[in-house]
């Protein structure tokens, strides 16, 4: 067959595949759509379950919020430590968090229903499924509390898509997003992200160092490091590893203390400066970026990327880590959680591995891999070589 021939043939079938999918949604959506066939699907005993599994999903879709204050109500008013000691009756809950009963009550009912507490017997309620697993991880309440910024922001998302009004609280939170020399930022600019991405640092560091072993390196540098968390994980596990931290001044400086603090004062060196003006410390053959490249537009992450793979020795190792978008099972999490979410800080995406692998490559990086993480719905881990 010539050769012309086979390729219009594959590029016929494949767009007749297309349009045989094409069409077949739009008969589904036209279906799906009809208040008749809800109904009807509801009601039938072989459709029944389908159908009400995707009306409570598409009911959760638009109460979402609603599930998320409650969650925020229990945080705020410390709700769950306090039934971590024990459950309690509703007199007893509305004394301790200073709600009328009913308001607890209506809280406790709620909350019952979202797995964060669970009515027990005798009219008492103690620590449900979700309300446990979230005290096992600080860091989660420290998001909920934090989320307040990120609701006011989205109150207008579609203004925020178009790029109108004016600075959101986010961008003033992570004030190195939008500023234009990060350098200069102050102690009390970076403290309160700071100390947010160290509450949440706990998970994200073992399941890193879980997925990669740091057996054959000598010197770890982690670039955007923040108050050295990840690098102190690093060097409990890897006794014999120096330690380098890079990071804004006055980041860096918090860090320094904290390794101090924690005993790794000879081991570990935090350097002060700027990603996008200064050059990154030579020596180390391991160069982390956690959390890092995903607030970044392109053209910086891509600065950033470049950066590394000059500092790095040939046969030297690039760990980046971070949530990524397309995720199997927790795609929401990518583009629709962080792609709002640095959509209102100003600056940076959530990226697919196949964007990162691209990028990596236009870096000069070889050698790409993504590596299984425990939980990929919080960190996925992409490796990189320089030859
Ligand atoms: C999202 S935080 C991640 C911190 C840490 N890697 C973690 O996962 O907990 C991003 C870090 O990058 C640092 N950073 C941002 N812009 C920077 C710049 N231009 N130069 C140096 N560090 C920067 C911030 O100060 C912050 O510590």
């Amino acid at each position: 067959m010539p050769e012309g021939y086979a390729v219009k043939r594959k590029l016929s079938h494949s767009i007749g595949r297309a349009g045989l999918l094409g069409r077949w949604r739009e008969w589904r959506n036209r279906l799906l759509a009809q208040a008749g066939f809800q109904r009807w699907a509801a009601g039938f005993p072989m459709t029944r379950p389908v159908a009400s599994r995707r009306a409570r999903a598409l009911f959760d879709l638009v109460a979402g919020f609603v599930y998320s204050q409650v969650l925020f109500a229990c945080v705020r008013l410390g709700l769950l430590p306090m039934l971590a000691d024990g459950p309690l009756d509703v007199p007893a809950v509305a004394r301790r968090v200073a709600l009328p009963e009913a308001g607890a009550l209506r809280l406790l009912r709620a909350a019952a229903t979202l797995d964060l507490v669970e009515p027990r017997a005798g009219g008492l309620y103690g620590l449900g499924a979700q309300g446990a697993a979230l005290l096992g991880n600080p860091g989660i309440s420290a998001m909920v509390e934090h989320h307040a910024m990120l609701y006011a922001d989205l109150a207008d998302p579609v203004a925020l898509l178009r790029g109108e009004g004016g600075p959101t609280e986010l961008s003033r939170y992570w004030s190195y997003a939008v500023a234009d020399r990060a350098a200069g930022l102050s102690e009390e600019q970076v403290a309160a992200y700071s100390e947010l991405m160290s509450a949440s640092q706990a998970l994200v560091a073992g399941d890193i160092l879980d997925a990669y072993s740091l057996k054959r390196h000598s010197c770890l540098l982690d670039v955007g490091g923040g108050e050295g968390n990840f690098l102190r994980a690093a060097g409990e596990r890897w006794p014999r590893l120096r330690l380098m931290l890079f990071d804004l001044p006055s980041v860096a400086e918090r860090a320094r203390e904290r390794l101090s603090r924690a005993g790794l004062g000879d081991r570990a060196t935090a350097i002060g400066g700027d990603l996008f003006h200064d050059n990154l410390p030579r020596g180390a053959d391991l160069i982390s970026l956690v959390r890092v490249v995903h607030d970044h537009d392109d053209h910086a992450a891509a600065a950033i990327l470049r950066g590394v793979r000059r500092t790095l020795p040939p046969g030297g190792t690039l760990l980046l880590a971070e949530p990524m978008s397309a995720t199997p099972g927790a795609e929401p999490v990518g583009d629709a959680y962080f792609g709002f979410y640095l959509l209102a800080m100003g600056s940076g995406r959530p990226r697919t591995p196949r964007e990162l692998f691209r990028m990596l490559s236009d870096a000069g990086f070889q050698e790409i891999r993504l590596r299984r993480t425990r939980r990929p719905m919080l960190t996925r881990l992409v490796t990189a070589r320089t030859t």
